[in-house]
């Protein structure tokens, strides 16, 4: 099968295309040929070494669509010719989705609903889970204030759609552009705050009556934190996806008077009742029709280095996906 991978740390050069065997289903496991495979940052941060070389070669990518071809021992076979889309498909093994096939575990392979495309599906795994999480986790946000920084991001995007599925009374969002900013809106957004040009904590405390918002869902708990006083309501909880800064200096007299908290998580870690309760909410919406996609580009898998240096980049407004 065409496939990409990389033997080395590096940047985008190190990334290969050419065959490599096509696997086959294991004991529990399926075997999806792939119709897409989603391009996301920790892609590019796991290329470049921030977990190592994990195994001696790597085909990238966790996120991605297709339809099951196979299935191994222990498996339905009445699963054969489901279209499915991939959470996790690289993380903690070697082969991901960056190749015409994967073999992965049945579970890791979710039904994809007729109504949502192949390239949607890439977008799953990683930018919608993420911000489900971000606005399930510590009882949710129906009728509260949601402060979602980066709106116009992968997952920001989905946050700000997910936020008003989810009941929230009121959502604030950061954005960079006026297109961005229209983005955000579009998705449900109240209030789009240019972080660049603004004082968002003024913004924030403006907005909600000089209380912050209940939630953020923040993917800069580095560049925000010693703001966190401001921007959260007593008792608001930031939930902290991203980082800008490999530190985040917290002000403790304030963050302790205001009894604010930051929940940490990483979407590859979700346990599965964690897993389990985003991906029913999250089929649920989409077998619906009630997500918007935001497919910034689609570039053919042999392309894959030029994909992985504009994520890098920042140069899309959206998810990047490539063409298996
Ligand atoms: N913990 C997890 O499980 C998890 C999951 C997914 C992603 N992440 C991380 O979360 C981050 C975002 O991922 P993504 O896929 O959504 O990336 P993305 O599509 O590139 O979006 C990031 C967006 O945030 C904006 N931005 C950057 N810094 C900002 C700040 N301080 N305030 C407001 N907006 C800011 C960027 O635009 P401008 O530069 O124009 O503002 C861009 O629109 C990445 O660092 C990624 O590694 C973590």
């Amino acid at each position: 099968m065409k496939a990409i991978w990389y033997d080395k740390n590096g940047d985008s050069s190190v990334l290969q295309y050419g065959d490599l065997p096509t696997p086959n289903p294991g004991v529990g496991e399926v075997l999806v040929r792939l119709a897409t495979s989603g391009v996301n940052p920790s892609d590019w941060k796991s290329r470049r070494g921030s977990r190592g070389m994990p195994f001696p070669r790597v085909t990238p990518h966790s996120d991605g669509a297709g339809t099951i071809e196979a299935v191994g021992e222990g498996v339905d076979r009445a699963r054969i010719g489901q279209r499915v889309w991939i959470w996790n498909g690289q993380w903690k093994r070697p082969f991901g989705t960056a190749a015409e096939y994967i073999a992965l575990p049945a579970i890791q392979a979710v039904p994809l609903p007729a109504i949502t495309s192949f390239e949607a599906g890439a977008c799953l795994g990683i930018p919608a889970l993420t911000a489900l999480h971000a606005l399930l986790t510590d009882g949710g946000v129906a009728g509260q204030s949601v402060l979602v920084t980066g709106g116009a991001g992968a997952v920001g995007h989905y946050a700000v759609q997910f936020a008003r599925l989810l009941g929230a009374s009121r959502i604030l969002t950061t954005i960079s552009s006026e297109a961005k900013a229209a983005h955000a809106l579009n998705a449900g957004a109240d209030l789009a705050i240019n972080y660049r040009s603004e004082d968002v904590a003024e913004r924030v405390l403006a907005a909600t009556g000089g209380q912050g918002v209940d939630r953020m869902v923040d993917l800069d708990v580095g560049g925000h934190a010693k703001l966190l006083p401001q921007l959260l309501a007593p008792g608001g909880l930031c939930a902290a996806y991203g980082s800008n800064t490999p530190e985040a200096g917290f002000v403790f007299g304030p963050s302790i008077v205001r009894g604010i908290a930051v929940r940490f998580f990483i979407v590859y870690e979700l346990n599965a009742a964690q897993r389990a309760t985003a991906i029913g909410a999250l089929d649920t919406w989409l077998r619906a029709g009630l997500v918007q996609h935001a497919i910034a580009a689609r570039v053919p898998l042999a392309e894959c280095r030029a994909a992985h240096d504009a994520v890098e980049a920042g140069r899309y407004m959206g998810n990047l996906v490539l063409d298996c």
